[in-house]
């Protein structure tokens, strides 16, 4: 059976599906456990959340649901790649919008706000989820020693065959490969993200051959025949993002989930630092079109993140969709808006139909 797989066999999911984390509040508990009940794995994107609110955030995934979930967070890094530049530069190249939408001119970047990595990370052990899945990088070994400890699975997540391989050497249980498709950061932690662009049909199949343990394919996969493709280039699961951020559990704003369901507009996904510092899959609108435009300029993360900020809520109130960042992978045309059960089930009948035609066409 085509639903039997390491994934499923180890979490006692139904489904090789897993609903992919989604940090900055996409995730929120109903999806994940909407995901889980409907027998799929279900993850909470939590790396922006303080540690009381990782707690709380697992505590109220708990009341809906009593099926395994991941927790994700980001590993933070040493030194950010991309872009630099000189930091008037790159705000002048923002003051435009800032101007539309009626803001002052920005002088400098607000602070960010420091991750507390470590204390995020000892709220994931006291929940002890069944996954813990991490992204930008390998997970320290005092750390990874005590997740194992509590019986906590690992997923890391690979952008290139190389990070695959650092990936287990580093211990996780499973690795995640993540095809350029795929919406929302790259997580390339070795190369710099632009160096690091493969698609999924090629790296699926290239990690599960690099690698002993079990691979989880993302990037591009919205229907059953991309589950089943995710299976047959050796896959234990598919992880899918943007399809489950059109559902209604998830975190999106109204106007994000009606970007993403209007095919003409979301047919046209482009990769860009244009509003965090670090690459990202989004819809293409004015703002990343023309910070395309060379020079590139552009601050590192988190400083284009805290550079944007304003703008953003400012077109979030507006509704400026020409201005809002709705991350989003390429295959988003495939999807549609409903429930993620429904989803689930769908792709779950769609994968079954597809393996059926093909035994009984090929066979
Ligand atoms: C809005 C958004 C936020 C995301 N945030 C995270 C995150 O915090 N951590 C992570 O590991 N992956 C994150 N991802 C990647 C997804 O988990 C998933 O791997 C990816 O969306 C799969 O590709 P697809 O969008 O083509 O389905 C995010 C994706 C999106 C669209």
């Amino acid at each position: 059976m085509w639903t039997s797989t390491p994934l499923t066999e180890r979490f006692g999911c139904r489904y090789p599906i897993v609903q992919g984390p989604m940090g900055g509040g996409a995730s929120p508990p109903e999806l994940v456990a909407a995901v889980s009940n409907a027998g799929g794995l279900g993850s909470l994107g939590c790396y922006h959340l303080e540690p009381a609110a990782i707690l709380d955030a697992a505590a109220d995934i708990r009341r809906r649901t009593d099926r395994p979930f991941a927790l994700n967070l980001w590993i933070p890094r040493e030194r950010e790649d991309g872009e630099s530049s000189e930091p008037s530069r790159a705000l002048a190249r923002l003051q435009p919008y800032r101007e539309e939408l009626g803001l002052p001119p920005l002088l400098e970047p607000p602070a960010p706000t420091v991750q507390d990595f470590e204390r995020q990370f000892e709220a994931v052990l006291e929940v002890q989820p069944a996954v813990f899945s991490f992204v930008f990088g390998l997970l320290p070994e005092p750390m990874a020693a005590e997740a194992r400890r509590r019986g906590i699975a690992m997923i890391g997540v690979a952008t290139t065959v190389d990070e695959a391989e650092a990936l287990e050497a580093g211990g996780v249980d499973l690795v995640c490969a993540s095809g350029f498709e795929a919406g929302g950061h790259r997580g390339s932690f070795l190369r710099p993200a632009e160096k690091s662009l493969t698609g999924t049909l090629s790296l699926v199949p290239q990690v599960v051959s690099a690698v002993r343990v079990p691979v989880l394919a993302a990037g591009g996969i919205a229907d059953g025949r991309g589950v089943a493709a995710a299976l047959a280039l050796g896959a234990s699961a598919a992880q899918i993002g943007t399809a489950f951020l059109m559902c209604r559990e998830s975190g999106a704003s109204d106007l994000h989930r009606a970007a993403l369901a209007a095919r003409a507009r979301a047919r046209r996904t482009t990769l860009t630092r244009a509003y965090t510092g670090r690459l990202a899959r989004m819809l293409a609108n004015r703002a990343t079109e023309d910070l395309a435009q060379p020079p590139a300029e552009t601050l590192p993360y988190p400083l284009q993140n805290e550079a944007t900020r304003e703008l953003r809520y400012a077109a979030a109130r507006a509704g400026r969709t020409d201005l809002l960042p709705f991350y989003g992978g390429q295959s988003a045309p495939l999807a549609a808006l409903g429930s993620a059960g429904d989803l689930v089930a769908a792709l779950a009948a769609e994968t079954g139909a597809v393996f059926k035609r093909l035994g009984s066409e090929r066979g």
